[in-house]
Parts: structure tokens; C-alpha cells; sequence
């Protein structure tokens, strides 16, 4: 099967980007891990796996469009087929995502479409809701808005504080990303009528067993 070539950006601690070099991605290699935060755990994470890094710091941008152009022209040399984001907390401008069209991918730690956007865990913890969970969706240029291909849910327990729920969703974060990436680094990511599905395999089977994994809800 032909490499699949990934480029990941985050802007944090980087635990979702070692799930991802921890894992099997199938056909998908990481070519490269791009940041915006100087010394940041995903950069140093990256150096550590022998991964290419850049650094675009936004602040040497006035503009948005400037600076997503920025990006684009920086990762066009690793001919990326697609670009997940793991934590990168910058909105992305059409400039990047006319050049990856359906092709960014992120994590974000809710149950989309409830609580976009900064602290979704806090939000869900705040908000007295029984259920939390995570979230790997394509990118489109609203907020935390585009196609959902995976969800994996948690409780909230009545011990929880927000540190203690935030720690659970991760832990699953660290379950559907991988997977999920692999699953579409494989090619099983199809537009259908509903919405975006990852077709059955038998890895999805194998998925399916942790029953707080839900692949292929509909967009
Ligand atoms: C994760 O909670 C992810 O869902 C969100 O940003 C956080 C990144 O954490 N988009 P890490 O840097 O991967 O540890």
C-alpha cells in the first residue's frame, strides 16, 4: 500500500501526537510536526522520535491569512496528503484549507457538536452534563464544526472535579486518534449520502470492542 504522508500540528504538551507515534498508522507516516509555540512538549516530543520539526510562531503575523499561508508554504515541501491537528489551537483560514480540501483532521475533547471551541472539557464539566467524551472531525472553517468520523463518550462521575474529567477524555482521545488516522490513512474514509464514514474492517471490528468507541456517526 502506498505511504500515506501525514503532517501533524500542535501547540501543546504533545500527548495526543505520542499516541500517534506510539501507534501503528498502517500505510500513514508523520513527516513532519509543525508548531506555533516555541519549545513546546510536541516539538520536543517529535525531535525525541526523530521527526522532522518546524516552528511558525503567529506572533510575527498580523494577519490570519498571512500566516496560514505561511503554513501552507512551509509544509508544501512534504507533499502531505493529510494534515491532523493535535492541539494546534489556531482556527485555520480557507488559505490551508482550500489546499487540503477534506484532508485536516482534529481532535477535540467533547461530544461535538456539544461545547466547541477552548476548554470543551471545562464547558461539559461546568455544565453539569452526565456524558463527556471526544471527538476526531474533518476540518471546515467554522469552529470545531466539520464532518465527525469518531466519538468515544465517558462519564462524569460525581467524584470528578474538571482536572479528573479532562484526564478521562484524554485517555480515550489517546484511543480514537490513532485508530482513526489509521483508518483513514487505509482509505476507508467514504462520503456517502448521510455524511463521512470509516467502512467496516476488520480494525473497525476491533475498535467496536471497546464499546465507548463510536465509529462512523453520521456528519
Ligand atoms: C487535547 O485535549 C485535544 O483534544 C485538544 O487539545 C488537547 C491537546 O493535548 N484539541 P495534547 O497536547 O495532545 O496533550
Amino acid at each position: 500500500m502506498k505511504a500515506v504522508r501525514l503532517g501533524v500540528l500542535a501547540s501543546g504538551g504533545g500527548t495526543n501526537l505520542q499516541a500517534l507515534l506510539d501507534a501503528d498508522l498502517g500505510p500513514g507516516t508523520i513527516e513532519v510536526v509543525l508548531s506555533n509555540v516555541p519549545g513546546c512538549g510536541a516539538l520536543e516530543r517529535a525531535q525525541k522520535a526523530g521527526i522532522k520539526t518546524e516552528l511558525l510562531n503567529h506572533k510575527a503575523y498580523k494577519k490570519r491569512k498571512l500566516y496560514d499561508q505561511a503554513l501552507v508554504d512551509a509544509l508544501a515541501p512534504y507533499q502531505l496528503d493529510y494534515i491532523v491537528l493535535a492541539g494546534f489551537m489556531r482556527i485555520l483560514t480557507p488559505v490551508l484549507l482550500d489546499n487540503y480540501p477534506q484532508r485536516v483532521i482534529n481532535i477535540h475533547p467533547s461530544l461535538l457538536p456539544a461545547f466547541p471551541g477552548l476548554d470543551a472539557q471545562g464547558q461539559a464539566f461546568a455544565a453539569g452534563t452526565k456524558l463527556a467524551g471526544c471527538t476526531v472531525h474533518l476540518v471546515d472553517a467554522g469552529v470545531d464544526s466539520g464532518p465527525i468520523l469518531a466519538q468515544a463518550a465517558v462519564p462524569v462521575l460525581a467524584s470528578d472535579d474538571a482536572e479528573a474529567l479532562r484526564l478521562r477524555i484524554l485517555a480515550q482521545e489517546h484511543q480514537i486518534f490513532p485508530a482513526t488516522i489509521r483508518a483513514v490513512c487505509e482509505g476507508r474514509l467514504k462520503k456517502i449520502e448521510q455524511g463521512y464514514f470509516l467502512d467496516s474492517s476488520p480494525q473497525r471490528e476491533a475498535f467496536l470492542q471497546n464499546p465507548s468507541f463510536i465509529a462512523g456517526a453520521k456528519s
